[in-house]
């Protein structure tokens, strides 16, 4: 008698058969683009380790911003590069700073496109840290609480500017706390926090530190990030984040940390996010420039593979493509 074939493999006869059983489907909607805004007009300046991204200034923004919406990609989340930096991180929560000029932009000009943008200092300080640091600390030990009270401003002039919601991504203790009550005591009740709630002081974030010019210059972030060995920890700091209010919960990088997305997604009812970071997509391109990978099969299967983990929202610097290709 013939080995029976079994039940999977009959499933897997033709495309109309994998298509009906296919347990994880991505739509461009729940992607987030990063964008990195910039001082000047008609600026458009690639991104050396992160091909096919950008800095913009505002008007380029407003271009991006209304391809996305064509695309119908599920919104952006803004980074800044101030004019300058300085010790307070005055450009952060500056009512006409870069990401609040180019969130009104994008307000007046895409109407309807989500906007969420990224608190945090670090694009702002001049040593790059993401808090205030005690002139002469040469360990980049981050003052909490100073810290906190630039955070809140930050986040109420984003929601002034016409922010949908706000990313909290410098890893304080007690951010969502201050924050949630600086939004509430400023009319901003309605506007969710999406926090960072487990993110991890990873090497795979440095493309991004050449977008957004905030490497720290002494010192490393391992006192306020995540050791990436300590996934109970990560459990820990997202029980934390949800009683102090936040909305939707965040793990960064994915790829390295699908486990934690997935413990998250049994444990939590909350919406999940996870930010696909920037070394993890210029991994991707660098491979696939050599020849060495499918640019297309690799973007998609990494991001299938994070949504089945249990992510519903992903952060993405390939959110235009994998849209094309889904569109
Ligand atoms: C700011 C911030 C970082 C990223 C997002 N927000 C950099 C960092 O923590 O050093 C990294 C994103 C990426 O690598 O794509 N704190």
């Amino acid at each position: 008698m013939p080995f029976p074939i079994h039940r999977p493999r009959r499933l897997r006869a033709s495309e109309r058969l994998r298509s009906l059983v296919r347990e994880t489907r991505l739509d461009p909607a729940q992607f987030i683009l990063p964008l990195f805004a910039c001082p000047g007009e008609g600026v458009r300046r690639e991104i050396g380790a992160m091909p096919g991204n950008y800095q913009l200034s505002v008007d380029e923004i407003v271009t991006e911003c209304a391809e996305l919406k064509r695309l119908g990609i599920g919104g952006t989340i803004l980074f800044g590069l101030p004019e300058s930096k300085d010790d307070q991180a005055s450009g952060a929560y500056a009512d006409d700073g870069i990401v609040q000029r180019a969130i009104g932009a994008i307000r007046r000009e895409v109407p309807g496109l989500l906007v969420v943008t990224d608190v945090c200092n670090c694009e702002y300080t001049s040593h790059g840290h993401c808090g205030y640091i005690r002139p002469g600390d040469r360990d980049g030990v981050v003052d909490n609480d100073v810290t906190l009270d630039w955070l809140a401003k930050t986040a109420v002039s984003h929601a002034r500017a016409g922010a949908d919601m706000v990313a909290p991504s410098d890893m304080m203790d007690g951010r969502v706390a201050a924050i949630r009550r600086a939004l509430d005591g400023n009319g901003f009740s309605n506007v969710p926090i999406m926090s960072y709630a487990a993110k991890f002081a990873s090497v795979f974030y440095g493309p991004f530190r050449e977008a957004a010019e905030s490497t720290p210059q002494f010192g490393d972030r391992r006192s306020y990030q995540m050791d990436p060995a300590n996934g109970r920890e990560a459990m820990h700091e997202i029980a934390l984040d949800l009683e102090e209010g936040a909305d939707i919960i965040m793990v960064k990088p994915a790829m390295p940390y699908l486990d934690l997305i997935a413990a998250a997604r049994r444990r939590w009812d909350v919406p999940i996010a996870a930010y696909q970071v920037s070394g993890e997509y210029s991994m991707i391109v660098a491979a696939a420039r050599n020849g060495w990978l499918d640019h297309d099969r690799a973007m998609m299967e990494s991001l299938t593979g994070i949504a089945r983990a249990g992510a519903s929202i992903i952060l993405t610097y390939f959110a235009k493509p994998a849209a094309r290709l889904l569109g």
